[in-house]
């Protein structure tokens, strides 16, 4: 993860110098192109003077011409610093005059007007100049063909010369061009840094939105992204940390009982008395049983269980009539009449099957659990309006206050003075799942007067 230089500055840097190195050879090599034909221009005159003068030692010996050139002559003539220079003198009918014999007889058409080509004498390149030259000014004066050639030294040096005027400045200015971007987006990624640092340096346990102040625009929208995670985290961790708590505290008390009821019978040397405390030993494992059951279906219906719900379509008005089916045992039981009154036609939703199965037993549990004995316990379906469905349910049991009617949704909440079992968990996982059905809950006063009526509204399925 920690890098020294960041990606993104590698990257930048590759995508200028990549392009600046691909035109600096192609302009070296037109640089050395050009300035070979500068060089040759400029040397070749000074070839053509020499050839020139050569032809001005050429005298007529009667009608044939003749090469008169004195040694000094000939080494002040072609006295070269840096190079070495070769002629060959021939008189028109092809006898030599004078000069090399090593010397390659011209490659082109030779003209009075010089001409200038690369050849190879005793195996070293050379510039060679070629022409017919007639030997004086007189217009009968015969022609004759001289040769000039001169090895490349200074033509080379001059050309490389010139490549490295032109290349050397350009050079420079990628390596600047290098320099200032390097600078400049470091400069630039500066803030990203600090963001880094800001983010490592955090605590685990710190999920507060980081600043985002001078962040740059390009990635604020990440930060801010990352900062609404943080928050949805913030929130998970906070339930989760609630949920514990809530479950240690709990249990604390149910378990202890427990044990000390354990100890009680293992005191006990009565037989019957053994079966007594054995019998209630039952009913509160039982009690626990049912209450742990409670907290993992609260820790099952956190608001983030969205993410993997199962939603399906399903027919409202068909499973709660097969749950109600399955409470009619119960409501015998506790002579209760337990009616239903469906919709008549199918209430389609988008549902978790089980995550709504579990929603309906706890209501109709409560209006079962808290009626009075031979109470009533409808459960109504219905279209409420054109884009939701009511489920109600109804019970004979004792009248909520009005400021209890919120509160009984909160985890632990029971009513004073209520006499049945129960954790107070039942209404908090009814209210969790309609949550993330997106069904809104009521609470109000049953219409026949005696007991309350919790009707929970569900979107209707979109045909
Ligand atoms: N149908 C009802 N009639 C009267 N009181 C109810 C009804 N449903 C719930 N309550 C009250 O609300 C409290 C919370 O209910 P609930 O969350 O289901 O927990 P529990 O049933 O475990 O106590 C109950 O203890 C009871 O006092
Ligand atoms: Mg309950």
């Amino acid at each position: 993860m920690r890098r020294p230089e960041p990606r993104l500055q590698r990257k930048l840097l590759a995508w200028l110098l990549g392009p600046l190195a691909v035109l600096l050879v192609l302009d070296t090599g037109a640089a050395y192109w050009n300035s070979q034909r500068f060089s040759n221009l400029a040397y070749d005159r000074a070839l053509y003077e020499i050839g020139r003068e050569i032809v001005l030692h050429v005298k007529l010996d009667g009608t044939r011409p003749r090469l008169d050139l004195s040694e000094t002559a000939d080494k002040i003539l072609l006295q070269d610093s840096d190079d070495r220079l070769f002629y060959r003198v021939v008189s028109e009918d092809g006898t030599l005059l004078g000069g090399d014999v090593d010397m390659p007889s011209p490659r082109v058409a030779e003209t009075v007007k010089s001409r200038f080509y690369g050849d190879v004498l005793r195996g070293e390149p050379v510039r060679m100049m070629v022409a017919r030259m007639p030997i004086s000014a007189d217009a009968a004066a015969p022609l004759v063909l001289v040769q000039v050639a001169e090895t490349l030294n200074k033509r080379t040096r001059f050309a490389w010369e010139m490549v490295a005027n032109v290349v050397l400045p350009q050079l420079l200015l990628i390596v600047m061009a290098t320099a200032v971007v390097w600078f400049g987006v470091s400069r630039g990624l500066e803030p990203l840094q600090r963001l880094r640092r800001a983010v490592s340096d955090r605590s685990h346990l710190d999920l507060s939105p980081i600043d985002t102040q001078d962040v740059p625009g390009e990635v604020r929208p990440l930060v801010d992204e990352v900062n609404e995670l943080m928050a949805r985290l913030g929130r998970t961790f906070d339930f989760q940390n609630r949920f514990v708590a809530d479950a240690a505290h709990q249990l604390k008390t149910p378990v202890s009982g427990l044990k000390a009821q354990i100890e009680l019978a293992l005191r006990e040397s009565d037989a019957e008395r053994v079966r007594h405390s054995l019998a209630q030993l039952y009913i509160s494992a039982d009690r626990l049983s049912r209450l742990v059951r409670q907290l993992l279906s609260l820790a099952r219906n956190e608001p983030g269980a969205l993410d993997f719900m199962q939603l399906q379509p399903l027919d409202l008005n068909a499973h709660v009539l097969e749950i109600s089916m399955d409470w009619v045992p119960e409501a015998i039981k506790r002579n209760i009449d337990l009616g239903f009154e469906g919709a008549g036609h199918p209430l389609m939703i988008d549902a978790d099957r089980d995550r709504l199965r579990e929603l309906i037993n706890n209501l109709i549990d409560n209006a079962i659990r808290y009626s009075q004995e031979g109470g009533r316990v409808t459960v109504r379906l219905g279209q409420s309006g054109g884009d939701q469905c009511r489920l109600a349910i109804s019970d004979d049991g004792p009248s909520i206050p009005v400021q209890e009617r919120t509160r009984i949704f909160e985890r632990f909440h029971r009513l004073l003075g209520t006499q049945e079992d129960g954790s107070g968990l039942g209404l908090a996982i009814v209210s969790e799942i309609a949550t993330l059905h997106g069904a809104r809950i009521t609470l109000e006063e049953d219409t026949d007067g005696v007991g309350n009526t919790f009707s929970v509204f569900f979107p209707l399925r979109a045909v």
